[in-house]
């Protein structure tokens, strides 16, 4: 089973970067735009699990985060590139709470015996991978003023990545809802 660990995101958050992927391929040459159901933010990429207890793992890894529920802010796209081709995101204003949440996540897997990739997190919610835009209008894209978006977090989510007919299909294994420090002294 391939997982990762992701903040989903709300209907009218992925309204909205529905509206920007589609900007990407009207100008693109060649595109592989995100499904809209597909749309989230990686926090940790796992990789393969096969077995239970791993999977076991992982949920108790999952559990024991303590970050209050918190917001992130979207700004404009930006790119990795790679050979000839790149990958089309749209960027965040820096967030402490979610790099500290991303950190927590990682030292409590690694607590667990899991050993990630050693890549500086970089945030971003793709909108377009292997993709090649016109040179003309990719950086009128790139520098392109879009309004910021707030967007909640509030749950923590364990994902599956299969593939079905063809199709890439995310499903969520478990969640882990964040509490504010007044809900958790309640419980
Ligand atoms: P992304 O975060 O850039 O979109 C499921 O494959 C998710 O895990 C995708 O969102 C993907 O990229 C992310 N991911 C991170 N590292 C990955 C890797 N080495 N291989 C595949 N997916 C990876």
């Amino acid at each position: 089973m391939r997982l990762f660990i992701a903040i989903l995101l709300p209907e009218t958050v992925k309204e909205e970067l529905c509206r920007r992927r589609d900007l990407i391929e009207h100008y693109a040459i060649r595109e592989n735009g995100t499904k809209t159901e597909n749309l989230h933010l990686t926090l940790a990429f796992l990789g393969d699990v096969t077995q239970k207890e791993k999977l076991l793992k992982i949920k108790t890894a999952i559990s024991r985060l303590c970050s209050e529920p918190f917001s992130f802010v979207l700004s404009g796209l930006g790119r990795f590139m790679g050979k000839g081709e790149g990958l089309y995101f749209n960027d965040l204003l820096p967030c402490p709470s979610l790099l500290q949440l991303q950190k927590e996540l990682v030292q409590s897997l690694e607590q667990e015996g899991f050993i990630l990739e050693k890549r500086k997190f970089k945030p971003h919610l793709t909108l377009s991978r292997r993709t090649v835009l016109r040179p003309e209008e990719e950086e009128l894209l790139l520098n392109r003023y879009f309004p910021p978006m707030k967007v909640p977090v509030n749950e923590i989510c364990l994902m599956k990545s299969e593939r079905v007919g063809g199709k890439l299909v995310y499903s969520k294994l478990y969640g882990k809802v964040l509490l504010s420090h007044a809900a958790k002294q309640e419980e």
